[in-house]
C-alpha cells in the first residue's frame, strides 16, 4: 500500500499535517508530539448547496492549501526547511479533495528531502482524543460519529480495532445535514439543528428511536429523516415554520437517543466502559450532556476530544502521523489517495 519500513530517525521532529479530505482545508505544526498549532478553513461555497459538492471542494482546497500551510507555519515562527516529516491523510473521503493534499505533500516531500507519512482520516478522528486525554487507556470503545461513519468500534491496542455497531444506510452527520435540508438551514446541518434545538422542546414533536431488526446493534437513520420529510409535508406552512424548532429539538434528540442506545448494547456486549467518543457530530453540546447524564448513571468514562477537533482539523492527522513516524513507518510516492478506506484498512507499526 505504498508504505516503507524506515528506521526510525528524529531526535527533535517538526511535523507539518495536512487534511483535505472533505471540506475543510486544514494544516497543524507539531513538535516531538505537541501541537502547536492548528489552521481549518471551512468552505462556504458548500453552504447554498446544502451539501458538499465534490468537484468545488478539489478546487477550494487546490486554491487554498498553499496559504493554509503557510499560515501553520508563520504561526509556529518555521520555514519549510525547519519541517523532518509530513503527515497526510489519504483517506477515506472525496477523491479528488485527498488528491489535492495528497499531491501537495508528496510535492514537499520531494522539495524538501523529508517523508512523508499518508494517514487514514479515521485513525485521525480516533487519535483525537488522545490529544485531551493522552493517558486514554487499552481498551476502550471508539465511537466515531461523523458526516459518512457512525460505528463502534473495540480498540485494544493501537492499531487493534474490532468493529462492534454500524451504520446501515445513513451515518448520524448525514442524518442531521439531510434533516437541515429539509427545515430548510444551510451546510452543514449538525450545528444548525443544534443551534435552533435550543429554543425547542423535545416533547412536542417527538421521532421514534430507529430500530434496525435483524441487527438490533446497528444503526439506521434513513427513516428517521423520511419522517422529517412526511412531518414537515404534513403540516401546515405557518404551523411548521411557528413549531420549527420543537421539530428540530425533536429530530435531534432522536438521533441522539438512537447513538445512546446502541452504545449502551455494546458497552453490554464488550464490558468495557471508558469510551472515546469522536469525529464531527460529537461537537454537539446536547449529545454530551445526555452522554454525561448516561456516564453518571452507569459508571462510565467519556472521553470527548476539545470541539475544535471533534471536526475535520490536520492536529488530529498530526497526531496520528507522529505514532507512524516515531516508529519509522512512511509512506512512498506510490501512495494513492483511497476514497473507501475502512478505520481497520491501517496497519500499526
Ligand atoms: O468529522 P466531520 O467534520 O467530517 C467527516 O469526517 O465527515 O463531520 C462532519 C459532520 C457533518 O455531518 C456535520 O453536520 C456534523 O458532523 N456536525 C454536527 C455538529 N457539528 C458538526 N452534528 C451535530 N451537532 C454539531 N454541533
Ligand atoms: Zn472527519
Amino acid at each position: 500500500m505504498g508504505r516503507n519500513h524506515i528506521r526510525p530517525i528524529f531526535l527533535s521532529m517538526n511535523i507539518l499535517a495536512i487534511e483535505s479530505s472533505c471540506d475543510e482545508t486544514a494544516a497543524a505544526i507539531c513538535i516531538d508530539g505537541e501541537i502547536l498549532n492548528s489552521v481549518v478553513l471551512s468552505q462556504e461555497i458548500h453552504t447554498q448547496f446544502g451539501g458538499v459538492v465534490p468537484e468545488y471542494a478539489s478546487r477550494e482546497h487546490d486554491s487554498q492549501i498553499h496559504r493554509i500551510v503557510n499560515t501553520a507555519l508563520e504561526k509556529a515562527a518555521l520555514n519549510l526547511t525547519d519541517l523532518d516529516a509530513i503527515a497526510v491523510t489519504y483517506g477515506a473521503g472525496l477523491a479528488g479533495a485527498l488528491h489535492v493534499g495528497l499531491n501537495y505533500a508528496k510535492g514537499l516531500s520531494i522539495g524538501l528531502n523529508i517523508p512523508f507519512v499518508g494517514v487514514n482520516h479515521l485513525e485521525g478522528h480516533l487519535y483525537a482524543s488522545f490529544l485531551a486525554y493522552p493517558d486514554l487507556k487499552y481498551p476502550y470503545l471508539c465511537f466515531l460519529v461523523t458526516g459518512g461513519h457512525t460505528q463502534i468500534w473495540e480498540v485494544t491496542a493501537p492499531g487493534d480495532y474490532t468493529l462492534h455497531s454500524n451504520t446501515v444506510d445513513d451515518a448520524a452527520g448525514e442524518a442531521f445535514d439531510k434533516g437541515a435540508r429539509i427545515l430548510g438551514l444551510t451546510y452543514p446541518g449538525g450545528p444548525e439543528i443544534e443551534k435552533l434545538a435550543k429554543h425547542g422542546n423535545t416533547q412536542l414533536f417527538p421521532f421514534p428511536v430507529p430500530v434496525v431488526k435483524s441487527q438490533p446493534m446497528n444503526f439506521s437513520f434513513s427513516g428517521l429523516k423520511t419522517a422529517l420529510l412526511y412531518k414537515s409535508q404534513k403540516l401546515d406552512k405557518d404551523y411548521f415554520e411557528e413549531n420549527k424548532a420543537h421539530i428540530a429539538a425533536g429530530y435531534q434528540d432522536a438521533i441522539i437517543n438512537t447513538l445512546l442506545n446502541r452504545l449502551e448494547m455494546v458497552i453490554e456486549k464488550t464490558g468495557l466502559d471508558y469510551i472515546s467518543i469522536t469525529g464531527g457530530v460529537a461537537a454537539n453540546k446536547a449529545f454530551r450532556q445526555k452522554a454525561d447524564i448516561l456516564a453518571e448513571e452507569r459508571n462510565l468514562h467519556f472521553y470527548f476530544p476539545p470541539i475544535k477537533y471533534c471536526t475535520d482539523n490536520a492536529a488530529m492527522i498530526a497526531i496520528a502521523g507522529y505514532h507512524y513516524i516515531k516508529a519509522g513507518t512512511f509512506s512512498n510516492l506510490e501512495l494513492q489517495a483511497n476514497p473507501n478506506l475502512a478505520l481497520n484498512d491501517t496497519l500499526m507499526a
